[in-house]
């Protein structure tokens, strides 16, 4: 559990004005589940196009599993899994074939194509969906095919941007039992990141609270509740803490619908 399989130190990234990752420090180790909690407009999302290579970074350093992201990123992209915020799959194309072309990107080579995207239905529960167009599946499933198609290659660190966003309870439920085997029984390492506190705490080994493009506290749900000096604290209050209140921050609720509107556009 000690091996350090992301390390992130100092990270800043500003766009114009705005300062949206601010010096953000943080280790994962392996086989960890590690959340990034924050509200909209926390730099969540920044920080982790800045982990997988898709966003150059103003400062700091990051290494993932032992290779430092420098000059060529190709190393490190072979180690990484992505599923990114917004929508990543084609609803014209079937489930299978979206799949395909994730293989064929990875440089999967033929037979070993099938084989994997048979795996990979099995793993996601989609075998009985593969030859159903997506436009006909539900947000749950998308999400399923695209955690799929993030993980072909067999990565060891998969990130998340807001996995259960836009889900309805059920459905949530679901994916969250996913992203649990993939940890568990594929010993994956895992980032999300998330603006729902029973999320964060029902998934994650432990938590760093992002507000402003800071890191304000990092720890085991545990820990943040003694380091807030509440150890009966709830997680909201915990979150409130640290983050401050959710409706001061910009983005909010719209934001969510915002979301929401994408991933019902499919389902
Ligand atoms: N491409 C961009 N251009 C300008 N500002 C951006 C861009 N991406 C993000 N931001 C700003 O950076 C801040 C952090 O955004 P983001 O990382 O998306 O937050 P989160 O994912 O936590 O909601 C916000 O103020 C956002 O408006
Ligand atoms: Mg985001």
């Amino acid at each position: 559990m000690d091996e350090v399989t992301v390390r992130v130190r100092d990270l800043a990234k500003r766009f114009g004005e705005v300062h949206a990752v601010q010096g953000v420090s943080f280790e994962v180790h392996a086989g960890e589940c590690f959340g990034l909690l924050g509200p909209n407009g926390a730099g969540k999302s920044t920080t982790l196009k800045m982990l997988t290579t898709l966003l150059p970074r103003d400062g700091g350093t990051i290494e993932i599993a032992g290779v430092p992201l420098t000059g060529d990123v190709t190393r490190v992209r072979a180690r990484i899994g992505y599923v990114p915020q917004m929508l990543s799959v084609d609803g014209s194309l079937t489930g299978y074939e979206n799949l395909l072309i994730f293989a064929k990107l990875y440089g999967l080579r033929r037979g070993e194509r099938e084989r994997r995207i048979a795996d990979i239905l099995e793993l996601v529960g989609l075998g009985e969906a593969a030859d159903r167009l997506v436009k006909t599946y539900s947000g749950g499933m998308i999400r399923k095919l695209e955690i799929g198609q993030a993980i072909l290659h067999q990565p060891r660190v998969l990130f998340l941007d807001e996995p259960t966003v836009g889900l309805d309870p059920v459905a949530r439920k679901g994916v969250w039992e996913h992203i649990e085997r993939l940890q568990q029984e594929q010993n994956m390492t895992i980032l999300l990141t998330t603006h729902y506190m029973e999320e964060a705490e029902s998934l994650c080994t432990r938590i760093a609270i992002m507000s402003r493009g800071r890191i304000a506290a990092v720890g085991t749900p545990a820990e943040l509740r003694a380091q807030m000096g509440n150890p009966d604290a709830s997680m909201d209050d915990v979150f409130a803490h640290f983050a401050g209140s959710f409706e001061h921050e910009e983005g909010g609720m719209k934001h969510v619908f915002r979301s929401r509107r994408t991933a019902r556009r499919m389902g």
